[in-house]
């Protein structure tokens, strides 16, 4: 129960940021209900294409409301404010989550919440976990590569982040130089087990202070096979394992050396992951290591509370709402929005 309220807190989360339409619920600091609608259309293009996925989130956005109260157990009445995503994202994807967030607010004459999608990311790791302050988050999606110093659920800054591609992105790419499909990173997570990672050797970019740099990587890669497949045509289907190890190897040393570049600077005895990428095991694997050799606190959310939710959304309304944090309906969608913005 929420002392200051004196009930417990019921929160609808709407996400539609990217390709994935998700819905949750929560009570309190906890989640009864976390539902979401992949869209596979994109699948085929490579890469998410925004026209599609937009109406995509038109058709699943009420199948997964229903979907999302029918396991939460609770009805629309109950509920005590609706949390949606207002940015970064895809402009079309964003504006259905919160047209449909502003007409459910305004029919149910309940308050309306908008939510930052990377705050929401490192607020994942508050679910179900008890993260100490400060601590350093790394945030990495498919849209983003950053890291934030979380000095509170309240209080967090961008302290480095990717001046081109993103980490998602690039095994995004690779994959599809691999000719596997969108998206990429659970396919060369998957190739990889088995594989040699240290069968293909890829320079680190020399990024100054906290930033990160994947385009290089990324064309250091594509050469590689092109030189490689020009030679003999089967390679990408001879070495797709150690290849595939051998990405998601360098991708993962990247992000762990800038973390621990960060961590020695700020001295932090705490860390955290967030973002689709964190979804992969490899990379929790090697958090935990970090862990221990520094003997940090590590948060590493659920795997479901990772990739794009609306679970992270509704927990994120949550501390809105006990600051009596709401929106108007007038409120505009934004496809750019920084950590700290709304
Ligand atoms: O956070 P997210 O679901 O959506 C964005 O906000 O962008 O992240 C999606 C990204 C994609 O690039 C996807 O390939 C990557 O996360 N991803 C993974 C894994 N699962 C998702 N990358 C590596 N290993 C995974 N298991
Ligand atoms: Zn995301």
């Amino acid at each position: 129960m929420n002392i200051k309220f004196n009930k417990d807190i019921f929160i609808l989360g709407i996400e539609s940021s990217c390709d994935d339409t998700s819905i949750g619920v929560s009570k309190n600091m906890s989640v009864l209900s976390n539902i979401v609608s992949n869209q596979k259309i994109h699948k085929k293009y490579g890469g998410v294409v925004p026209e599609l996925a937009s109406r995509e989130h038109q058709k699943n956005i009420i199948p997964t409301l229903q979907e999302a109260l029918k396991s939460s157990k609770i009805s629309l009445r109950e509920i005590d404010a609706i949390a949606f995503t207002n940015g970064p994202g895809l402009l079309g994807s964003l504006l259905v989550g919160a047209s449909f967030a502003k007409s459910l607010s305004l029919s149910l004459k309940k308050p309306l919440i908008a939510i930052n999608h990377m705050e929401a990311h490192v607020l994942a790791n508050f679910i179900g976990q008890k993260p100490q302050f400060p601590l350093i988050c790394l945030t990495v999606s498919g849209g983003h590569t950053q890291l934030v110093m979380v000095e509170s659920p309240y209080s967090m800054y961008l302290i480095g982040e990717t001046l081109d591609d993103s980490a998602g992105e690039t095994f995004d790419k690779c994959a599809k130089i691999l000719g596997l499909p969108y998206p990429g990173g659970p396919q060369i997570e998957e190739y990889a087990k088995g594989g040699d990672k240290n069968k293909f050797k890829f320079s680190i970019p020399k990024v100054k202070n906290l930033d990160f740099s994947f385009s290089g990587l990324k064309t250091n890669i594509k050469r590689l096979i092109e030189e490689n497949s020009n030679k003999s045509k089967n390679f990408i289907a001879n070495e797709r394992r150690d290849l595939c190890a051998s990405i998601e190897n360098i991708i993962i040393k990247i992000l762990i050396d800038k973390l621990t570049k960060a961590i020695d600077k700020f001295k932090v005895s705490s860390i955290a992951i967030s973002g689709g990428v964190s979804a992969n095991e490899y990379f929790r694997n090697e958090i935990n290591k970090l862990k221990n050799k520094k003997k940090l606190n590590a948060f590493i959310p659920d795997k479901q509370y990772s990739t794009d939710n609306g679970a992270m959304i509704a927990v994120a309304g949550y501390y809105k709402f006990i600051n009596e944090d709401f929106t108007n309906l007038d409120i505009a969608v934004k496809s750019r929005l920084k950590i700290g913005e709304i």
